[in-house]
């Protein structure tokens, strides 16, 4: 047990000040971070009298009964002795300030007896006078106060009702105890126990045992390491079907202190961005190590916050390993059962042939991979759209003053293309030509139409932007071009964003005088209004956040390219799409955050069909 002592003026001056018991739960956050220091594997924090009394009991380390005393004292720690250790804290503590400034709003009194003492020590602070005694108690440390705030008027006036004051509490013990798995915590309201975990030591456990999680969460496991700063990040993150209308379902455990980071919370904005709802938030929870050196805990008096000094190489490895863990299918096929089910042949052309045949696997290194990863649908774009050229869906309108050509330079032979659904998946049809109806082994499916084509365009699109000189692979030049219908504003627009549009696949010809004209369409849009689809994404452009310009470029595109609900879709059409979404990395939500499928089990459907 180190000794406690109280810190020269030098280094205490360095500690960031200021109040740090602010409401109850900030007594609970600096109680329990002293039992994590103290190595304690229980802890137990109960609360009463509308939270303003307090015990938390661990079986840590304990104290000496000098220790004990001087603990009361303001800048009296065991946990840093020279400045430098506060560039390499290991410890939930470090300022000495906790308990005398909860003993000076309070009426606190510590019971404590170290492993190795055969008595223990209790201490009372009343009016500024620490006194100590002789008393038996186990091994371990119970701080235990009550009346907070009783001197504060003013803090006690602004204290919140009951339940929230104990919402905060929970919310406070909940990331602690999900921070530190393999401590068994109890937290107890008025008698009631709230909040209890097992200790198992596993992270996805303690998640679900706090309540974080509901267990019924879909995850994905994220983990990532960059020998450079010491960084690995291992955790959680739902998949984009379950998210929340606030930030309360992430957690960053940085160096095992639960803290508000906002950079993790970008990173995660960002990784979600084309999976959840605008103005939603995922649920994450991600343990971060780094290099003490590189982060400062020491700039609010809470420790809720943290800085880095490397933040954009830890914004990036956070964006990543989110994205890597987000490349999941939801719905899967099964590759060797598809082998066994039937195939059905393609033989026309229809869109979903040519994003089959750009569609790709991505690495963790570059993102995308060169090579398709099947190489039955190895035909390259522009030939496939060549070799078919005219035929079209019946639903596709066509413009009479569009005519397109491709300007491919190699050809592939024709090759018939098949696509096949999942052992145990039967297409039954297509509801009001909206919701594809299928049986899958588990029960039933609906999935909608226009998203989930959506879904697989924009994915393709996105491989198709990180991978150079691909897009130009995947373009028609538009001979006969008529002019674009834009406003000035939408001109000016056009002409500001051009290279964005070209990394689409489009290009204009923008005369001064004149109308704009497009001369070039991305693979998506062959034998679609175009002109109409270039004014819509103009019009995205100029409401887009600019930070954003890209995504909502490429989301707007995909959005009109794909086919729409209401339009007749042959039943091997719907069954490639379905084909070539199960391939597609992402595929639970469309690129606005809307779910793509409803599933519904035969235990569901039983239920619906029984109730009660
Ligand atoms: N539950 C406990 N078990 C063992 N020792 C404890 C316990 N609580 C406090 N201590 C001792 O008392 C000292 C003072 O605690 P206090 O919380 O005031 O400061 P700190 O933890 O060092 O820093 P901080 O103010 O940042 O929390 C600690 O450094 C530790 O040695
Ligand atoms: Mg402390």
């Amino acid at each position: 047990m180190p000794k406690v002592l109280v810190l020269p003026e030098h280094i205490a001056s360095q500690i960031a000040a200021g109040e740090v018991i602010e409401r109850p739960a900030s007594v609970v956050k600096e109680l329990v971070e002293n039992s994590i220091d103290a190595g304690a594997t229980q802890i137990e924090i109960a609360v009463a009298s509308d939270c303003r009394d307090i015990r938390v009991a661990d079986n840590g380390c304990g104290m000496e009964p000098e220790d004990a005393v001087l603990a009361f004292h303001r800048h009296a720690t065991s946990k840093l002795s020279k400045p430098e250790d506060l560039w390499s804290l290991r410890t939930m503590g470090f300022r000495g300030e906790a308990i005398p400034s909860i003993a000076s709003v309070s009426h606190l009194t510590c019971y404590t007896r170290s492993h190795e003492a055969s008595t223990g020590t209790k201490v009372d602070a009343a009016d500024g006078t620490v006194t100590a005694t002789e008393t038996g108690c186990a091994s371990g440390t119970v701080m235990e106060l009550t009346d907070l705030f009783y001197n504060v008027p003013a803090r006690l006036k602004f204290l919140k009702k009951p339940s929230t004051e104990f919402a905060h509490i929970h919310e406070t013990v909940q990331a602690l105890a999900t921070s530190f798995p393999k401590t068994v915590f109890q937290l107890v309201n008025n008698g009631e126990v709230v909040l209890k975990t097992s200790g198992s030591g596993k992270l996805a456990q303690s998640m679900v045992e706090t309540g974080l999680m509901s267990g019924k969460e879909e995850l994905c496991q994220v983990t990532f390491a960059d020998l450079k700063y010491g960084m690995a990040i291992y955790g959680y993150i739902a998949r984009p079907i379950h998210f929340r209308g606030d930030r309360k379902g992430i957690l960053a455990i940085i160096n095992n202190r639960p803290v508000r980071c906002s950079l993790t919370y970008k990173a995660l904005d960002q990784a979600y961005a084309d999976l959840i709802p605008k103005g939603k938030y995922p649920l994450a929870v991600l343990t971060i190590t780094i290099d003490p050196n590189q982060v400062d805990v020491n700039i609010h008096p809470t420790k809720k916050e943290i800085k880095y000094n490397i933040g954009n190489d830890v914004f990036m490895a956070i964006h990543r390993a989110a994205t890597e863990a987000l490349r999941v299918t939801g719905a899967q096929s099964d590759s060797s059962a598809q082998a066994a089910a039937q195939p059905v042949e393609r033989i026309s052309y229809s869109p979903w042939s040519a994003q089959a045949a750009t569609s790709h696997t991505p690495t963790a290194e570059q993102g995308v991979v060169a090579e398709p990863s099947n190489t039955k649908f190895a035909a390259s774009p522009r030939n496939t759209q060549q070799l078919h050229f005219g035929e079209s869906l019946s639903c596709v309108p066509t413009s009479p003053h569009l005519s397109l050509t491709t300007a491919s330079k190699t050809q592939l032979p024709h090759r018939t293309v098949t696509a096949s659904l999942p052992h145990g998946w039967r297409l039954l049809g297509c509801l009001h030509n909206t919701y594809f109806l299928v049986e899958t082994p588990e029960g039933l499916e609906l999935i909608e139409q226009h998203i989930v084509h959506e879904r697989v365009i924009y994915e393709r699109l996105l491989a198709a932007q990180a991978t150079p000189g691909r897009i130009t692979d995947s373009t028609q030049t538009v001979i006969i071009s008529q002019s674009l219908n834009l406003s000035p504003e939408q001109k000016a627009a056009l002409e500001e964003h051009i290279e964005l549009l070209r990394s689409l696949g489009f290009d204009f010809d923008i005369p001064a005088q004149s109308a704009a004209v497009c001369t070039q369409v991305p693979l998506e849009l062959a034998h679609k209004d175009y002109a109409c689809v270039v004014q819509q994404i103009v019009e995205q452009l100029c409401l887009a956040d600019s930070a954003q310009l890209e995504l909502e470029a490429t989301k707007s595109l995909a959005c009109q390219a794909a086919v729409k609900n209401g339009m007749t879709l042959s039943d091997r059409d719907i069954t490639q799409l379905l084909s070539d979404w199960l391939k597609t990395p992402r595929n639970d939500t469309c690129p606005h955050g809307r779910p793509i499928r409803l599933a519904f089990s035969m235990d569901k459907l039983f239920q619906m069909f029984h109730p009660g």
